[in-house]
């Protein structure tokens, strides 16, 4: 499974790149709200950290709009990822661009009928969002097994990237489950390399290491 770092913040994406197992960066509207630089430079700084993909999302809802920003997005640079939100027209703009080989996440995906809709518009990646679901006390990571078995029905090659994770558990659901990708927030993506008998281990090993007859 990939691992893709879930923020805008490039101190925060330079620091989980130096560990060697990140894929790739998503971004979000409101991520990028966040940031002191502003969108269109923290974008650049971000695309340029290393050539792994990095979803950058239209602002425009209207099938237009989206496609003006997306070609703008593209032409950034190559591994810039257009995210592109589940509506209609959000669709509409997805056919068009994977028409033109150019690389969509379909973003804010809470049922696997919008999954499938996403793939039949030729979606690189698909981003259902399990956090938001659980939050309204639905079953998130049912989901992604029921777009996963869909997928797989059809020989869809589209990427299920599983969003919206909050815990280690969503992570171990979606690699169980068989998705692509996780993205993930910095700190979940620290805590999936803890475990306290690990530490409690190394403490011991150190200890008798140090207290070892001469
Ligand atoms: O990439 C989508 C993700 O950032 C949303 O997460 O926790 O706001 O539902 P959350």
């Amino acid at each position: 499974m990939k691992f893709f770092i879930d923020s805008a913040d490039i101190e925060e994406i330079r620091k989980a790149k130096s560990y060697g197992i990140v894929d790739g960066v998503t971004t979000n509207p409101s991520l990028l709200a966040k940031m002191e630089k502003g969108r269109d430079e923290t974008v650049k700084d971000i695309l340029s950290e290393s050539d792994w993909p990095v979803s950058i999302e239209v602002i425009s809802t209207d099938t237009e709009g989206m496609l003006k920003e997306a070609y703008e997005i593209a032409k950034l640079r190559g591994n810039a990822v257009v995210k592109i939100p589940m509506t209609l027209e959000g669709l509409a703009a997805t056919k068009e661009l994977s028409s033109k080989g150019i690389r969509t996440n379909v973003t804010l995906v809470f049922s696997a009928n919008q999954a499938l809709l996403a793939a039949k518009a030729g979606a690189s990646y698909v981003s259902p969002f399990v956090g938001r679901l659980d939050d309204r006390g639905e079953d998130g990571m049912q989901l992604i097994r029921d777009i996963v078995q869909i997928y797989q029905n059809y020989g869809l090659e589209t990427e299920v990237l599983v969003a919206s994770i909050r815990s280690e558990e969503h992570v171990l659901q979606a690699a169980l489950a068989g998705a692509h990708v996780s993205t993930v927030p910095m700190k979940v993506l620290e805590n999936l390399a803890k475990h306290e008998l690990t530490d409690a281990g190394l403490e011991k090993f150190l200890e008798d290491w140090k207290n070892r007859k001469k």
